[in-house]
């Protein structure tokens, strides 16, 4: 785990076995690398706009997530919707402080990395590992 990172290879190390958790976690991948590429130099309005079409995603996901962990009877899911509720919290924090130049372009992909490989990547795998019934994590 490294945020040197400036893409987002997506794998099957990422893959929980849950077809549209995959798919919502790969098109999340793929938002992330756009502003990896795009954020640094795009104009403050279209900064705006991809930061804002990530968050509007990330939101979407959570809330999708947490639907799935409800029908499922994940026992976890109000802590785990805490921690999509602390991460939008951060983002929105961050937007705030990149929108009036007091952090920069970096600060905000290091932080969707950071999320990315902590939350997506790992946090995700506990409820995965319940809904396959893998009682040894
Ligand atoms: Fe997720
Ligand atoms: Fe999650």
């Amino acid at each position: 785990m490294t945020l040197d990172t400036k893409h987002i290879d997506w794998s099957e190390r990422y893959e929980l076995g849950i077809p549209e958790v995959d798919l919502q976690h790969h098109y999340f991948a793929d938002l992330i690398n756009r502003l990896l590429e795009e954020l640094g130099t795009a104009d403050a309005s279209y900064q705006k706009r991809l930061i804002r079409e990530l968050d509007a995603y990330a939101r979407f996901h959570f809330i999708s997530e947490e639907n799935l962990m409800f029908r499922a009877g994940y026992p976890q899911l109000e802590t785990h919707a805490r921690h999509h509720f602390a991460l939008i919290d951060e983002l929105n924090v961050r937007e705030t402080r990149f929108a009036s130049g007091q952090i920069s372009a970096t600060d905000i992909t290091d932080f969707l990395i950071k999320w990315f490989l902590g939350h997506t990547a790992h946090e995700d795998r506990s409820f995965a590992e319940f809904l396959h019934g893998d009682t040894s994590a």
